[in-house]
């Protein structure tokens, strides 16, 4: 899509250095004449947000490890010295707990996005398989990161997650005693969780090369889903995208900021600021927020494997979204019925986080219920048979077209439009 690069390095060093290994004119052709969609809106600016989010995890996180033991009898008091006795350790620790959420929060936004505009399908199916495995990377993270302070909830909440691979026939036990490193959760576990922490977000970093090489073959989707026809449809990234995506930064840091300076520990648990202590089994074992509706899920099936199966099964389905929506057209704008589905199932997975805060009692698991039917009733019936039976609204002719109206056709390429009329 990018073509032969245009690059031209400025001086006889770039010039040298050019020649032996081009990286200049990869980036020129990737991030300063890269060609996208002339309409995409800020909901593309997320992506990018993503990328920053990554290496602020993975900055504050190394210097974090430098004043951090992971071990039983020190993880605890290592954290509450971040907070107390290192300089600007409180500053570190918040930005890389409520990091991690915002980290969800902006992939969570990414994924839906994808959804309502059809950005999974056809020619982009792998760029999709590659989001979802960095997604299955960022859950292990989390997971194991909130263990690593070896708070009550840390100890309790590796204790049942691990646990539930015991709902595996024959060699279930087996699996929990290899994961653990020995007949609990104990110091072997720790250190694993540790290590593979600290090694997975680098694979994310890789998988994420991956996915935004695979972005620029198709180049992107756009709100209309229509395909770039000509160069009038598009516009160079740099200055256009990357000011937007700045812009689009700026007011998610406003956001991430407030959060930590203001409620740093609003979207955390305050049991685990107690020390864990395998004696005592706090009331109610909660995860994460962002992964509560995966927890209510599991906590709807009345049966371990069953719920084991469901837990997975609700992720599973999200990779193979391409070929279970049968519609030809993409965007959501355009197919009233399938528009009115994603907001139920938005609701939905609303729903299920907030019951997957709840105890697992009376009114909540049937509820549960009926909302994680509906979640895979969405996915395995719903887009199927919508694509077959949905008429969608008239597509616009071109990108172009639907930016600027008919008669459009004579802009410069690449050139900004001229003012709209009406
Ligand atoms: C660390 C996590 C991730 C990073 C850094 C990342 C990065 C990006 C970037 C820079 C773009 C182009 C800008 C944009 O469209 O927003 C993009 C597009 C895309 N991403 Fe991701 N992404 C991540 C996770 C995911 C996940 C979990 C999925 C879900 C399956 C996903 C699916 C997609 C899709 C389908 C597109 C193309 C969108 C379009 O052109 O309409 N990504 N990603």
């Amino acid at each position: 899509m990018s073509g032969p690069s245009t690059y031209q390095p400025q001086n006889a060093f770039l010039k040298w250095f050019e020649a032996r290994l081009p990286i200049g004119g990869l980036i020129h052709s990737s991030f300063i004449v890269f060609p996208n969609p002339r309409n995409l809106n800020y909901w593309w600016t997320f992506g990018g947000i993503l990328a920053f989010m990554l290496v602020a995890q993975i900055v504050t996180g190394v210097v974090l490890v430098m004043h951090y033991t992971p071990h039983t009898t020190l993880a605890f008091s290592s954290v509450e010295g971040i907070m107390r006795d290192v300089n600007y350790g409180w500053l570190l620790r918040y930005l890389h707990a409520n990091g991690a959420s915002m980290f969800f929060i902006a992939v969570y936004v990414h994924i839906f996005r994808g959804l309502y505009y059809g950005s999974y399908k056809a020619p982009r199916e792998v760029l999709w398989i590659l989001g979802m495995i960095i997604f299955l990377l960022m859950m292990a993270t989390g997971f194991m990161g909130y263990v690593l302070p070896w708070g009550q909830m840390s100890f309790w909440g590796a204790t049942v997650i691990t646990n539930l691979f015991s709902a595996i026939p024959i060699v279930g036990e087996t699996i929990v005693t290899w994961l653990w490193g020995g007949f609990s959760v104990d110091n072997p576990t720790l250190n694993r969780f540790f290590s593979l922490h600290y090694l997975l977000p680098f694979m994310i970093a890789g998988v994420v090369v991956l996915h935004i090489w695979a972005l620029h073959i198709p180049g992107s989707n756009n709100p209309t889903g229509v395909s770039v026809k000509d160069k009038q449809d598009t516009l160079p990234f740099h200055p256009y995208f990357t000011v937007k995506d700045a812009l689009g930064l700026v007011v998610f840091l406003i956001v991430y900021m407030w959060f930590v300076f203001y409620l740093p520990n609003y979207m955390g648990h305050p049991d685990n600021y107690t020390a864990a202590n395998p004696l005592v089994t706090p009331a109610h074992i909660v995860p994460e927020w962002y992964f509560l509706p995966f927890y209510a899920i599991l906590r709807s099936i009345p049966d371990k494997l069953g719920g084991v199966i469901a837990m997975f099964g609700a992720i599973a389905v999200l990779f193979v979204v391409p070929w279970l929506d049968t519609s030809k057209v993409r965007s959501a704008n355009f197919r009233p019925l399938y528009r009115q589905f994603f907001w139920i199932l938005v609701l939905v997975s609303i729903g299920l986080g907030y019951l997957g805060s709840r105890p697992a009692e009376g009114g909540y698991v049937i509820a549960s219920r009926i909302l994680t039917v509906y979640y895979f009733f969405h996915f395995l019936v719903i887009l199927p048979l919508l694509g077959l039976f949905e008429k969608p609204k008239p597509l616009p002719a071109s990108i172009t077209e639907s930016v600027l109206g008919k008669g459009a056709a004579n802009v410069t390429a690449g050139a900004p439009a001229a003012p709209q009329t009406k």
